[in-house]
């Protein structure tokens, strides 16, 4: 039987940045993964091929809108699908190909199958060729999550689907209607919208985000609306009817009044909830939470089995593959002999809609359930050279900060490259910092950057231009 020192079962962003932790450490690795490609969802069905259309649907939007602000006329652009979705493949499968790469160089044994706990030592791996059983000192489970189906609306992949078919539909649809105005809702319905589908987004909250900042969410809200998606907002399906060509979703208003919104595809995104099907927990004594969550201690990850562990999606916290790998590199410093930590209060999120919104931290209303004082300093795109520039002047920068001790506790981006910004917030946050320490540091000029930087000046209302 094939032995181990550390083996992950399932290869997304947890559990294979956590195998090649561990390999650097001197372990002996193994990861358990069913499907033929690594990268889990992310890589595969999620984060990449979902931002390759969100690039791609940009650049149309930009051709057919945006470059004649430039004095750039491009007349007749036409969309080819079939070469859009074709590049997003390709992506896919280079990033999917480099963690093939990753773990070849790590050293690390690549197993192709279902792994089943049969102890608290030893993986039942079932494959195409057969069973093998191996074992390892320390096993990790890994295993992501799957979307949340409602009942009544059956995904069949092509009238109703999930994500994992809306990053690949045939046709632009004429009408995508979108149940859940979640982070896939927004970026799937932003591809679309753009590629020239009429979108409605019922959604059963009152606003956007979940607890985030009100202010921020609305003005994200309005942004998106004015690119003409459509939100119902405190709607809740109650059931569907499939014709052959169009689907009549049946919702009912805040007030309760019945109301039906008939579209060529329905996109269901109401979230998704963790995999441990088939996965031995039960029988070999592993926890649930009452959520469906493996029960973990939140410092090491140990499940109720000694030798378990889990991270990422299957376990609590939300569920963006950063976190997942965090976990899975603090996971593999502690089975080593060092320490590891993950800053869960330092965790961006970033929705990638045009423009972008990302935050770290708490909004106001977070604040003020928590009777927290504070400062709020807030500046816009529109006052930015770099963003007149580049003809992208819509968004602004929100900071909040403790109103006795200047500590930063919550920062706001929605702007162009947000995603790529929000990390001065997250080394901000990484080492404590002050509005203050944010508002003195030297932000070269002309970058979106000096946005951030300013709101942070603004918090002591001593921003130069706005
Ligand atoms: P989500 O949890 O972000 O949003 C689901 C939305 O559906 C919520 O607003 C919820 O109120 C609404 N909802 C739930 N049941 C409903 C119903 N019956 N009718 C109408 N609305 C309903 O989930 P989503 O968008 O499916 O994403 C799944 C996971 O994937 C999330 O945890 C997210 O963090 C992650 N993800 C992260 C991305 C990123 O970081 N950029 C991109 C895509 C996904």
């Amino acid at each position: 039987m094939k032995e181990f020192d550390y083996t992950v079962i399932g290869a997304g962003p947890g559990g294979y940045v956590s195998a090649i932790r561990a390999a650097q450490l001197g372990l002996k690795v193994a990861i358990i993964e069913k499907r033929k490609t690594l990268g889990g969802t992310c890589l595969n069905v999620g984060c990449i091929p979902s931002k390759a259309l969100l690039d791609s649907s940009e650049e149309y939007h930009k051709a057919k809108h945006k470059l004649a602000d430039h004095g750039i006329l491009a007349k007749d652009v036409k969309l080819d699908l079939k070469t859009l979705l074709a590049r997003k493949d390709k992506v896919v499968k280079e990033v999917c190909d480099g963690v093939d790469y990753l773990m070849n160089k790590n050293k690390i044994q690549r197993f192709l199958g279902h792994g089943k706990l049969i102890s608290n030592t030893e993986i039942e791996i079932t494959s195409e060729s057969g069973t093998e059983v191996i074992k390892s000192k320390h096993i990790i489970l890994a295993t992501g999550s799957v979307p949340i189906s409602i009942s009544g609306f059956e995904v069949d992949g092509k009238q109703i689907v999930t994500s994992d078919h809306a990053i690949n539909l045939p046709e632009v649809p004429k009408h995508l209607v979108i149940i859940g105005a979640g982070v896939i809702g927004l970026e799937l319905g932003s591809v679309w919208s753009r590629l020239g589908a009429k979108v409605t987004v019922v959604e059963l909250q009152a606003k956007l985000f979940g607890s985030a900042d009100k202010q921020m969410s609305a003005y994200a809200q309005r942004l998106l609306e004015g690119q003409g998606i459509n939100f119902l907002f405190e709607h809740k399906v109650t059931s569907l009817d499939k014709k052959k060509d169009k689907v009549v979703v049946k919702v009912n208003d805040p007030t309760g009044k019945p109301l039906d919104v008939e579209g060529d595809v329905v996109l269901v995104a109401v979230g998704r909830k963790p995999y441990t099907e088939s996965l031995g927990l039960k029988e070999v004594g592993v926890e649930l939470t009452e959520r469906g969550r493996i029960k973990v201690d939140t410092h090491t990850f140990k499940t109720a089995v000694p030798n378990i562990y889990a991270i990422g999606d299957v376990i609590d916290g939300p569920m963006l593959a950063h976190k997942a790998e965090d976990e899975g590199i603090a996971l593999a410093e502690m089975i080593a002999g060092q320490s590891g930590h993950v800053n869960y209060n330092a965790i961006p999120w970033i929705v990638y809609t045009w423009p972008e919104v990302a935050w770290v931290g708490y909004g106001e209303e977070e604040l003020q359930a928590q009777g927290i004082e504070y400062k709020v300093g807030k500046s816009m795109f529109k006052s930015n050279a770099r963003s007149k520039a580049m003809n992208e002047t819509e968004g602004q920068v929100k900071v909040l900060a403790d109103k006795k001790t200047d500590k930063l506790l919550g920062l706001y981006i929605i702007g162009p490259r947000a995603s790529d910004m929000i990390i001065e917030a997250g080394v901000a946050f990484e080492f404590g910092a002050s509005a203050e320490d944010l508002a003195r540091t030297v932000h070269p000029h002309p970058t979106l950057s000096e946005v951030v930087r300013e709101a942070a000046m603004a918090v002591d209302k001593w921003s130069i231009h706005s």
